[in-house]
């Protein structure tokens, strides 16, 4: 992983087809994604694997991230998993690994300690958090020795990101990367999206992630086939102006997509 945290990263949350797994990691990171999200949960590590050895892009140009299960996150079970992870993507080591959910079997002083432990054997570069509020954020950057680089949370304009995340993770060099920033597809429907999208003959998805990118917030977005895969990365190129800001600021529906048992939100 670079220092800067790739702006763009491709969600595979749902690709279950091996074949389109594997054929949309090879589109995307040769289309420019410069990361790629994944997670033992989604089952697919196998063809996330292929999918970044088959493409024409030298592998150190790729941050590839993959989370633990929460159901994994008692000591041994983290390093098991994590070398089982290993194993099913073919590589000796990730970029990143994630708690992925502070849920189930995560205890801040039984799990965090075997992700250092992953860390000092060299099975991961940094270690990330996924799902987690301030106060859990700062319970484990207490336990853990490596620093927490990302947390991963949901984020569109139907559950902002929150100033007060946003300054924490700036203060603490923590890259708050942003899941499901079309809040799954609800949000390409907003009449607010929709307006700016139509105000620059764009589409609703490159205005979504624009408005995250304007905010620094790096993105995992989840896009299959080369036209999704490419009109989405193109959001990166525009740029909103005041208006397109404001409009969308205004949405005030809130709307969360995803959570477990529930857990945290900040
Ligand atoms: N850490 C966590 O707990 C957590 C939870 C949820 C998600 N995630 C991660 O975040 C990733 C993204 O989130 P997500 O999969 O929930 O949803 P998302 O990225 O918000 O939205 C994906 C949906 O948008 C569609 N789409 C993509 N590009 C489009 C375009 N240019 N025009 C129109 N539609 C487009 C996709 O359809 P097509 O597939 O047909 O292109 C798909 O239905 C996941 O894959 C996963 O890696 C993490």
């Amino acid at each position: 992983m670079t220092t800067e945290f790739p702006p763009i990263g491709l969600g595979t949350s749902g690709m279950d087809d091996p074949d389109d797994c594997r054929e949309n990691v090879e589109t995307a990171v040769e289309a420019g994604y410069g990361h790629i999200d994944t997670a033992q949960m989604y089952g697919n590590e196998a063809s996330v694997g292929e999918g970044i050895e088959r493409a024409d892009v030298p592998r150190e140009d790729v941050t590839l991230a993959t989370k633990v299960h929460p159901e994994n996150l008692a000591y041994d079970d983290v390093i098991e998993s994590t070398e089982a992870s290993l194993d099913a993507l073919g590589v000796e080591s990730v970029d990143l690994l994630y708690v992925h959910w502070p849920t189930d079997a995560y205890d801040p002083g039984d799990t965090l300690p075997a992700f250092d432990e992953v860390r000092d054997r060299g099975w991961t570069d940094h270690v990330g958090v996924s799902n987690f509020d301030r106060d859990l954020l700062a319970d484990a950057q207490e336990v853990l020795d490596a620093p927490i680089v990302a947390n991963q949370i949901e984020m569109h304009p139907l559950l902002p990101p929150t100033g007060a995340m946003l300054s924490y993770c700036a203060n603490h060099d923590v890259a708050p990367v942003a899941y499901s920033p079309l809040c799954r597809g609800d949000a390409l429907e907003l009449d607010e999206v929709v307006a700016v999208a139509e105000k620059h003959d764009l589409s609703p998805a490159r205005v979504l992630i624009a408005w995250l990118a304007d905010q620094s917030v790096p993105v995992v977005t989840k896009a299959s086939g080369t036209d999704h895969i490419e009109d989405t990365l193109a959001g990166l190129d525009l740029e909103l102006d005041d208006e397109d800001r404001a409009r969308i600021d205004g949405v005030e529906r809130r709307y969360r997509r995803f959570d477990r048992d529930g857990s945290p939100w900040n």
